[in-house]
């Protein structure tokens, strides 16, 4: 088990779609602050990435529903996943569980740079008329 958490490259996670990338932006602070080993508060970050999420899957559906994109329901799913994911870690944390949280935490980047590019930026690149959406 790694203790190190993997530097992000951030630039991984921009997609060049103005109302995203300012979501992705937030995004990426607050889980920064989850990272922070100066910040034992993983109860108030983890509602604020939970907060987040709802907010930032929700826009990222308007979207795809507004524009008839043809990939909604693959990329719904990843979405639910993951706000189910948070929810779970936060009764995990409620449970005393702050290895499965740490744990957790040094892989979100990861995870989410994955579901940007395979994701957000088809979504993007269909948004600003370039592509099909993949
Ligand atoms: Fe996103
Ligand atoms: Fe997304």
């Amino acid at each position: 088990m790694s203790q190190a958490a993997p530097k992000t490259r951030h630039a991984d996670i921009f997609v060049g779609f103005k109302p995203i990338d300012d979501l992705h932006h937030e995004f990426e602070s607050i889980v920064e602050a989850l990272n922070d080993p100066a910040e034992a508060d993983y109860g108030e970050h983890l509602l604020a990435l939970h907060e987040h999420m709802l907010r930032h899957t929700a826009l990222e559906e308007q979207y795809m529903l507004q524009e008839n994109y043809p990939h909604y329901t693959v990329h719904k799913h990843e979405h639910d996943r993951f706000v189910e994911r948070v929810a779970d870690m936060r009764r995990r944390l409620d449970a005393g569980d702050i290895d499965a949280v740490r744990h957790y935490a040094a892989e979100l980047m990861g995870w989410f740079a994955a579901h940007a590019h395979n994701h957000d930026a088809p979504l993007a690149a269909f948004l600003k008329g370039e592509s099909g959406g993949r």
